[in-house]
């Protein structure tokens, strides 16, 4: 495992992202929508960097089946939103956008309840694989097409405690990434 984004570069890349979000909404209340689970360290730190009236509120995606790299079918769960989102700003917040199928299924569903905006901020986006027609907002680093733990990421439910990103070498993935 190597490091690709040690704890000080993400805190100034966090900063960085914060500083765009307040910038954009303006002292605008803002609903902010952490997507379960890879999402929460980040979200953690994002959220205490935001000087704006928030809401916080969380989704649960699921596409990695277990012990593997490659997505299975995703699963969505919007229920676990407790707050009345219409006529907000909202900002869904993922730990990465890799095909962007997550964003592309969530947005839509988030826009049917009636939000004033939707927008979406990514800690990480991977290089070469978005297969959708979106892109997120925001983003605070790119890296490029590897498989990558930490600050969140998990393989096979593991590492997701490391205080900060790593790349997985293929000798410690039981799977040819595809
Ligand atoms: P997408 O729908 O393909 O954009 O992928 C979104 C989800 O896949 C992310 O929220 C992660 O949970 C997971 N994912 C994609 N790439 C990685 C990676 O390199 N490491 C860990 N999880 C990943
Ligand atoms: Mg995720």
């Amino acid at each position: 495992m190597k490091t690709l984004i040690n704890e000080q570069q993400l805190r100034e890349g966090v900063d960085r992202l914060a500083k765009e979000l307040r910038s954009h909404y303006d002292g605008r209340p803002l609903t902010i929508v952490g997507v379960l689970i890879g999402s929460v360290v980040f979200l953690a730190d994002l959220i205490r960097r935001i000087d704006l009236p928030l809401r916080l509120e969380l989704v649960q995606a699921r596409s990695y089946r277990a012990g593997s790299t490659r997505p299975g079918p995703l699963v969505l769960n919007i229920d676990l939103l407790s707050s009345d989102i219409r006529g907000r700003d909202v900002l869904l917040v993922d730990d990465i956008f890799d095909t962007g199928n997550t964003l592309w299924e969530l947005v839509p569903q988030i826009d049917e309840l009636g939000p004033t905006s939707v927008r979406t901020a990514v800690l990480l986006r991977k290089e070469g694989r978005c297969e959708v027609d979106l892109q997120p907002d925001h983003v605070a680093f790119e890296i490029p097409n590897v498989f990558v733990v930490g600050y969140g990421l998990d393989y096979q439910d593991s590492y997701r405690n490391l205080p900060y990103v790593a790349e997985l070498e293929p000798s410690e993935i039981l799977e040819p990434i595809p």
